[in-house]
């Protein structure tokens, strides 16, 4: 029993690794994927004025984790889809709206809609204070 389990821990070990190491060699190309965000930048925010500074990084992480997929680190956007940098919060955040009621706004609703489906008026607000920054 105990030798089955510790076979089968090496395996699940081994896995993890193989995973991790291709995932390495198939970012090495583009070392832009493996940049985070800039948190310098955040954390100026945060030190000029920690109200506003608290939504920015909420929003940053929501972004990393959600957004950056199609729009990219910087928000400039690519192949289908448009570059959000340099929006106003305000922009943004009609925009967010827009999505998540439902209206047709663009060729390519249909792609972004769902990510705004479920996002609170909080994280938009979030969203937008962070998206100003880029
Ligand atoms: C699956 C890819 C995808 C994801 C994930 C995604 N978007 Fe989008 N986004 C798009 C596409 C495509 C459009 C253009 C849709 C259209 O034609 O109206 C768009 C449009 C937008 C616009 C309006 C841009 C403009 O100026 O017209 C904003 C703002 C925006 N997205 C913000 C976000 C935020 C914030 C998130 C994370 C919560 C997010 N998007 C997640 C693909 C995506």
């Amino acid at each position: 029993m105990l030798r089955k389990l510790s076979w089968l821990l090496l395996v699940v070990a081994v896995g993890i690794g193989v995973h991790f190491a291709l995932q390495n060699i198939i970012q090495s190309g583009d070392p832009e994927k493996r940049k985070g965000p800039d948190l310098a930048k955040v954390e100026r925010l945060e030190a000029a004025d920690p109200v506003h500074g608290a939504k920015v990084r909420a929003g940053m992480v929501k972004y990393e984790s959600i957004c950056r997929l199609c729009h990219h680190r910087t928000g400039q956007g690519g192949k289908f889809t448009p570059p959000i940098a340099g929006q106003t919060a305000e922009r943004v955040e009609l925009m967010l709206k827009l999505y998540r009621s439902g209206t047709h706004v663009g060729p390519m609703t249909n792609l972004m809609a769902p990510w705004a489906a479920d996002l609170s008026d909080e994280d938009i607000s979030n969203l937008a204070a962070y998206v100003e920054t880029l």
